[in-house]
């Protein structure tokens, strides 16, 4: 039998307990192996009198050291007591599974060698792409290519609200409170909307692809806080769809990565990706292009790969010790590639600003549409590197008549 210790008891625990117990008949079949909760660990055991494992619910971490367990699974959250309590259970030689990409963002090398020091295994399939098997492909399946490049959605939350605005015109706030709502963000959504979340999937993601370690400060960030229904109303004259795509590559050992809102073409993979959907496209040098994708946030899809975790440990048992490289990545912050951009420049003098932008780029087309506003010029610009707009936009940003630049990549 094997004892399963559940850290948290919130949407993604509920999902295990009921995820565990309406597989355990047909995972003994299988395996042979019978799963058994035997503890889940809250903050406050009233919260939870109504749930239906209630008699399983403790609030003492040392109930459950102290306890025959062999796997914990932490769906916490956080950074800590996550961190203190997870590295106490290797310590411990207990297997362990989480969800938390919080955590492996920050301490996963230092925590993966733990594990292996102390013969464990720890897994994290959930903690990028939700539902997804990521992880475990990019280790194992192909783990014979050389990545170059990976371009992703990671944040479900930040898709739903773009794909609702988009979609449905509905305002920010009105998608935003949905998707807490249904369990998709954060406890605090900042880290959703400002681009954390999707940035730490990304390093994550980008550390096991290119084996140094990225950290996710050093990627570039923006999030969707700023975007707007005019945004929406250019992306949709040209046939583009706004997403915040999650980019890294990896050129001569130099690694770029950057989270921000991108315009993009209809015709692209991901933007057929919408709501909570997740979709993860990886380059390798072998197999080209591969395409992942499926929900990235909720209750059952990440129970999901939680349960495919319990299951690898149960079937490889001390067989499997992952590790992070521990080789820091150079992180350039601007790519080499050119593309084309769509910006809007907030001014009151709409001429000398079309002068002004006209003279900087050689492949400039500026908006006459409806959709234009009277203090504001909005271009295409094509075939430019961001460097080059970065550098004339600082210069724009100081006339006096200039009030704001947004630029968008369009990809
Ligand atoms: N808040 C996260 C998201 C949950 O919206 O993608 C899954 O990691």
């Amino acid at each position: 039998m094997a004892s399963i210790a559940v850290l948290g008891y919130g949407v993604v625990g509920t999902g295990i307990a009921n995820l565990i117990n309406k597989n355990k008949e047909r995972f003994k079949s299988i395996t042979g192996e019978e799963l058994n909760i035997s503890s889940i660990l809250v903050k406050d055991k009233n919260k939870h009198e109504q749930k239906q494992n209630y008699h399983l619910v403790t609030d003492s971490i040392e109930k459950i050291f102290n306890n025959p367990v062999d796997i914990v699974v932490e769906v916490m959250g956080g950074l800590h007591p996550a961190y203190e309590y997870v590295k106490k259970a290797l310590k411990l030689k207990k297997h362990v599974v989480t969800a938390n990409k919080d955590l492996i963002a920050e301490y996963g090398e230092e925590l993966l060698d733990i594990a292996s020091d102390n013969g464990v295994t720890l897994n994290f399939e959930a903690s990028v792409g939700g539902g997804i098997p990521i992880l475990k492909p990019l280790m194992e399946s192909l783990a014979g290519n050389k990545i170059f490049e990976i371009q992703a959605i990671l944040n479900g939350t930040t898709n739903f609200i773009l794909s609702k605005m988009y979609a449905e015109n509905m305002g920010y706030k009105d998608a935003l409170k949905l998707a807490q709502n249904l369990g998709f963000a954060e406890a605090n959504p900042d880290s959703d909307v400002l681009g954390y979340d999707a940035a730490r999937k990304l390093s994550i993601l980008s550390t096991i692809a290119y084996g140094m370690k990225v950290n996710w400060v050093d990627i570039n960030i923006e999030g969707i806080t700023d975007i707007d229904e005019i945004d929406f109303e250019y992306a949709k004259l040209n046939g583009y769809i706004i997403k915040l795509l999650a980019i890294s590559k990896n050129k001569d050992e130099k690694i770029y990565g950057f989270v921000k809102p991108v315009m993009i073409k209809s015709d692209s993979y991901l933007s057929k990706i919408d709501n909570e959907l997740n979709g993860i496209v990886i380059e390798g040098d072998a197999v080209g292009n591969v395409f992942f994708s499926g929900k990235g946030a909720g209750m059952l899809p990440t129970a999901s790969s939680v349960f495919g975790d319990i299951a690898d440990i149960i079937q490889n048992k001390n067989k499997k010790n992952i590790k992070f490289n521990d080789k820091e990545a150079y992180i350039e912050k601007y790519w080499d590639e050119k593309s084309d951009w769509l910006v809007r420049i907030k001014t009151n003098d709409r001429l000398n600003t079309i002068c002004n932008l006209s003279e900087s780029f050689k492949n400039c087309h500026m908006y006459t549409s409806s959709v234009t506003q009277r203090d504001e010029v909005a271009a295409i610009i094509r075939n430019e590197p961001e460097f080059t707009l970065d550098s004339t936009f600082e210069k724009l940003s100081k006339l006096s008549y200039v009030t704001k630049i947004k630029k968008f990549m369009i990809l």
